[in-house]
């Protein structure tokens, strides 16, 4: 029989995925919807229709089998989960699609599975446009048997690709996704230098954007040109803020310093959105790191795009 889904967190990334598990994932009908501000829930179940919103996080978990939570970060998921606790929770899944640290969501998974509770984390790869196209890339970790009950609602139904870690401790996902964070700043300093470099030394963006193009065609070295190319990184639309970012980065540092692995470029990239947070706020794009090395090679922080090809 298809399970009772409670949905908790309805950010972009909560609102996405929820619409997708409600269209293609097999659940019983009504889909449960909490979220702290509660219109917002009420205009997702308005949109969606067939759907039904809990006024309370006790609400929302009394009727599920599966409860999935994608939330803003730890002391949000902390914060919902002391409540789920309060709660009975025997034989329920508990399934985390925010990006925490590893050792939290060991925690709380812990915490769970005292109850009666199963858990698996499962942090996601991709920004809001990726999640309403379920394009994005799934890191699954906790008991096997508990990733089996969520596989029929991954592959083309919320993500592309699920990267598998079942049979992992819960934080293990966790992990991984804040090394794909990882991959990502690293990214952007490189494309970021190489612009600036290509500005400085006559060459121009747009030669350099003809040979980054031609050799990475795909995202993301192609997607944070663009961004830094046409000023989207310092046009005030932020895809990822600067803050919720250096947020995550102190986490990759401590687990880099804890296991004594040397990140010298990753540093950077954290010492340049520092230095674009404190120039543009801490609502920046995270790609305004393009702006930070502007500036440190004698460039005004904003590009001008015209001028500078
Ligand atoms: N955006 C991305 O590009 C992206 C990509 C991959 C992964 N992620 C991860 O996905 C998660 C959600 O991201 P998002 O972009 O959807 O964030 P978001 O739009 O800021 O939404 C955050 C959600 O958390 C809720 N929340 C925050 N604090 C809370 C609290 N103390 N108690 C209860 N609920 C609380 C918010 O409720 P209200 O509506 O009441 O504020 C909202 O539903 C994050 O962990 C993020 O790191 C994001």
């Amino acid at each position: 029989m298809a399970p009772q889904m409670s949905f908790i967190g309805l950010g972009q990334m909560g609102m996405a995925i929820s619409e997708n598990i409600f269209h293609d994932g097999k659940i019983q009908k009504p889909l449960v919807l909490y979220n702290r501000t509660t219109a917002k829930a009420h205009e997702h179940s308005e949109r969606l229709g067939g759907c039904e919103v809990a006024d309370s996080i006790a609400a929302a978990v009394a009727p599920a089998d599966i409860v999935w939570l994608c939330l803003q970060d730890r002391d949000a998921v902390e914060e919902v989960f002391a409540e789920i606790l309060l709660t009975p929770i025997k034989g329920k899944l508990f399934v985390d699609s925010s990006t925490i640290s590893p050792e939290a969501t060991n925690s709380i998974a812990e915490r769970a599975f005292r109850e009666g509770g199963e858990f698996v984390a499962l942090p996601v790869m991709g920004a809001p446009p990726l999640a309403v196209k379920r394009s994005l890339i799934c890191i699954a970790s906790g008991k096997p048997e508990s990733v089996d009950r969520i596989r029929p609602f991954l592959e083309g139904v919320i993500c592309r690709h699920v990267i598998d870690l079942s049979g992992e401790a819960p934080g293990t996902a966790e992990l991984l996704k804040l090394m794909g964070n990882f991959l990502i700043m690293a990214t952007i300093e490189t494309v970021a230098e190489v612009n600036v470099f290509a500005e400085k030394c006559k060459i121009g963006t747009a030669n350099m954007n003809k040979l980054l193009s031609a050799m990475f065609p795909e995202p993301p070295h192609a997607l944070y040109n663009r961004q830094m190319l046409t000023g989207e990184y310092c046009s005030g639309n932020a895809i990822v803020g600067a803050s919720k970012a250096l947020q995550l980065a102190s986490e990759v540092m401590g687990l880099a310093n804890e296991c004594g692995a040397s990140v010298k470029i990753y540093e950077t990239a954290v010492e340049n959105l520092k230095a674009a947070e404190a120039h543009a706020g801490p609502d920046v794009d995270i790609t305004g790191i393009y702006g930070a090395v502007r500036l440190q090679s004698g460039l005004p922080f904003e590009n001008r795009l015209k001028e500078s090809q």
